[in-house]
């Protein structure tokens, strides 16, 4: 794969040099040391960087004063600065646009390692990008994401039974495997439901007296209580979808009734004569062994007979990781978006983590863990210090969130590798941050060094903000 560099210096020897040093290690690399230089770039080349060098202050200009402009025009590449005696507000504007910026004199190696990670990002950009056009497309065919073979095998499924009139069917599956996902693709990409209504319904949400006059309706005066007539989801739903969520909880001897309405496309409303016919598609979800519940008397055996003509199970996340590969750009895409954030590259341990993991929340444990990722990132790497899988929110965790008489909130560590913050909303982005490093300084006996590394940042990012949140780097 090509990888391309753009490189922006005043200096054109020692930007020379630079290019000569890349360009042996198989980079395609441009220069340019004025900002007309850059601009002659973008309208005569046909190739866009991955990664571009610069410095701030050109022969004609700075570069700060162009910089979205020019972000606008190479809209995958990712900007590293070096900096030499920098104000304060270039180096914020630097540090929210840029990928990194190194402080000169700076080791070769170092800026060798921000570029690799660098050209990763890009291409990682390149991938979200692309991600997030489909995001849009909610509720059609391939808003069931994966490409693994179980995942194919649904989606046959799915696509087979589009095109039907079923009247009832069944979608199995642990909790968040896509079952209510898969319920709404099932309705609005369906050409014969989609211009119809989608009533969904939860059985365990409802309480057992209630739940037939919910489901049937009832006239007025039916029982104590009913002043009017009611419509209820059948009748709300004909002429679409009616999903009928936690079935396994309905009670036995609305079963018996719910089988009669399926089978004679006709209810009665409670304290009713009169029977409607309808037309519904009935579609049953759950995250029990019907069949055992059947076989229990738990369920009645001629109801999950009928539900079972068209059964539809959705496999767990851990039998089909190789999915994540597709998920989680995805997912990150989608929180980017909704918090104005610019998560871009996900380390490799990171990676090596969120696919040993086995996932028993399946999807929606994985989109709770990107989004507090994505939520409390500040920047365009996945911090992984989010991740914290296992140990989330356990019980013997103490997490104790105080605030003090000066104002200040204090968050308690309770493992030394490990920070503790309250997502209540009593603490800024802002004070996370700082909170963070602060915490990070004081784990590494205030070694700014050591600190960098464990937060996975450049010496020169973390003396600039140690500098903004006037933190102390010393006992
Ligand atoms: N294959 C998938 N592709 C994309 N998103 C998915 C997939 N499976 C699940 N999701 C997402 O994960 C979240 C949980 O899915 P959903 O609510 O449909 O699960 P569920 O099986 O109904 O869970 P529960 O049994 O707890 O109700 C939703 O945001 C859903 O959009
Ligand atoms: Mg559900």
């Amino acid at each position: 794969m090509s990888k391309k560099m753009f490189i922006i210096k005043y200096d054109t020897e020692s930007g020379t040099g630079l290019a000569n040093h890349y360009r042996n290690d198989g980079w395609v690399v441009e220069n340019a040391s004025s900002i007309a230089g850059v601009r002659s770039f973008l309208e005569n080349e046909d190739w866009t960087p991955h990664v571009v060098v610069a410095n701030l202050g050109l022969t004609d200009g700075k570069i700060l004063d162009h910089l979205e402009e020019f972000k606008e025009a190479i809209s995958f590449a990712e900007w590293i600065f070096i900096v030499e005696d920098a104000d304060e507000s270039d180096l914020d504007k630097v540090d929210g646009m840029a990928y990194d910026f190194l402080e000169k004199p700076f080791e070769q190696k170092k800026l060798d390692i921000l570029v690799s990670r660098a050209l990763r990002a890009s291409r990682c950009n390149f991938q979200l990008e692309n991600y997030s056009a489909s995001t849009r497309k909610q509720y059609q065919k391939d808003s069931y994401v994966g490409n693994s073979e179980a995942v194919q095998e649904v989606k046959m499924m799915i696509d087979n039974l589009l095109d039907v009139e079923i009247s009832a069917m069944i979608i199995n599956g642990e909790t968040g495997t896509g079952k209510g996902l898969v319920a709404r693709i099932l309705h609005y990409a369906s050409d014969l439901r989609k211009d119809g209504p989608l009533v969904e319904m939860n059985c365990a949400g409802l309480p057992k007296e209630l739940m037939e006059s919910e489901m049937f309706g009832h006239e007025a005066g039916a029982f104590t209580g009913a002043k009017c007539r009611h419509r209820g989801y059948f009748e709300q739903a004909d002429g679409g979808t009616l999903f009928m969520d936690e079935i396994g909880e309905m009670p036995l001897d609305l079963q018996a009734k719910l089988l009669k309405a399926i089978e004679d496309k006709k209810i009665r409303r409670v304290g009713g004569e009169r029977e409607i016919s309808l037309d519904v598609q009935v579609i049953t979800a759950t995250g029990i062994d019907l069949k055992e519940a059947s076989e229990k008397g738990e369920f009645r055996k001629d109801l999950y007979h009928r539900l079972a003509i068209f059964c539809l199970t959705l496999p767990p996340l851990r039998e089909r990781k190789s999915d994540l590969l597709e998920l989680i750009p995805l997912i990150i895409a989608e929180f980017n978006i909704k918090a104005n954030k610019r998560v871009k590259t996900i380390p490799d341990e990171v990676w090596k983590e969120l696919m040993e993991y086995d996932w028993p929340g399946n999807v929606r444990e994985l989109r709770n863990v990107i989004e507090r990722c994505v939520l409390l990132s500040n920047g365009e790497t996945f911090p992984g210090r989010w991740v914290q899988l296992q140990n989330y929110c356990s019980p013997n965790q103490t997490s104790v969130s105080e605030e003090q008489p000066d104002g200040e909130r204090l968050c308690y560590v309770d493992d030394v590798n490990r920070v503790n913050i309250p997502l209540d909303g009593s603490m800024s982005l802002k004070e996370m941050d700082k909170y963070i490093i602060k915490t990070a300084l004081e784990h590494n006996g205030f070694n700014v060094m050591e600190t960098a590394r464990s937060l996975r940042t450049t010496r020169e990012t973390l003396r600039y903000r140690i500098q903004k949140y006037d933190l102390k780097t010393s006992q």
